[in-house]
């Protein structure tokens, strides 16, 4: 695992937009996945500065977002899909055609997941995978557990989760309580991942995930097995580890 220190957020931020950046412009078609929360806000707000100040292409983009809320229509404020096209998808010249985040209002779930798998597999697989991660570890929405599971699949989100992100609802009871996110698989099986964090509350689960033992209880500890990772994370991560 290769660390990075950035002072703060928004030499994070800007870290992870040069990496993402250097991706689009060196590869033909550029497959990205994609990450939610407010970590990556940042990191999008920087590319789409790049966008308009350096003409960075997002035309031969094509993205996979790693989870949606069950439940939650596009449009909802709080759906993934509302919260990518804000931004980022609505600020650069994506195709919107090739931006790909499950369907959180399938009616058929398993047919909605195999499908995501296999249009990953068809694309070739993820050539970069953004990843925050939960305090508990989780990376997308896959929560610890005995088992964790391969592919995109639907979960039920530990009660920490949905206190965690209740903060962007309006109150606890809007938070749905499943989501669907892409499994262990797809994410390991990206060529290169950046995960990002900062502040206060990830310093313990950050430490976990560098330097204790993989766990199916720290889902993020998988990560160690990759060959590719990138962990960016602030000062305030760096000097507790
Ligand atoms: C959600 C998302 C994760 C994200 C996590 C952390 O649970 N499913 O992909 O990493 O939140 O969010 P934040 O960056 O806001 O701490």
């Amino acid at each position: 695992m290769k660390i990075i220190v950035a002072k703060d957020y928004e030499e994070l931020s800007k870290k992870a937009a040069d990496i993402i950046a250097q991706e689009i412009k060196t590869k033909s078609n550029p497959i990205l996945g994609l990450a939610t929360g407010s970590t990556p806000i940042g990191t999008y707000k920087e590319l789409v500065n790049l966008h308009r100040e350096e003409d960075l292409d997002f035309s031969k983009v094509e993205t996979f977002n790693l989870d949606e809320y069950y439940g939650l229509d596009s449009t909802h404020e709080q759906s993934y899909s509302y919260f990518m096209k804000k931004n980022l998808f609505n600020n650069v010249n994506i195709n919107m055609n090739n931006t790909h985040i499950p369907n959180g209002l399938t009616e058929d779930i398993e047919k909605e997941c195999k499908d995501y798998d296999a249009l990953i597999e068809k694309k070739g697989g993820i050539d970069l995978q953004l990843l925050g991660i939960g305090v508990n570890g989780h990376i997308g929405f896959n929560e610890p557990g005995e088992e964790l599971s391969t592919g995109t699949h639907l979960v039920d989100l530990e009660t920490n989760t949905i206190k965690a992100n209740s903060r962007f609802f309006d109150s606890i009871e809007e938070v749905p309580k499943k989501a669907i996110t892409m499994g262990l698989a797809s994410i390991m099986k990206s060529k290169r991942i950046l995960l990002l964090a900062n502040g206060e509350n990830k310093k313990e689960i950050i430490s976990k995930i560098i330097d204790g033992k993989v766990s199916t209880n720290v889902p993020a500890s998988i990560l160690q097995v990759h060959s590719n990772v990138t962990i960016i994370i602030d000062k305030e991560i760096a000097e507790y580890l």
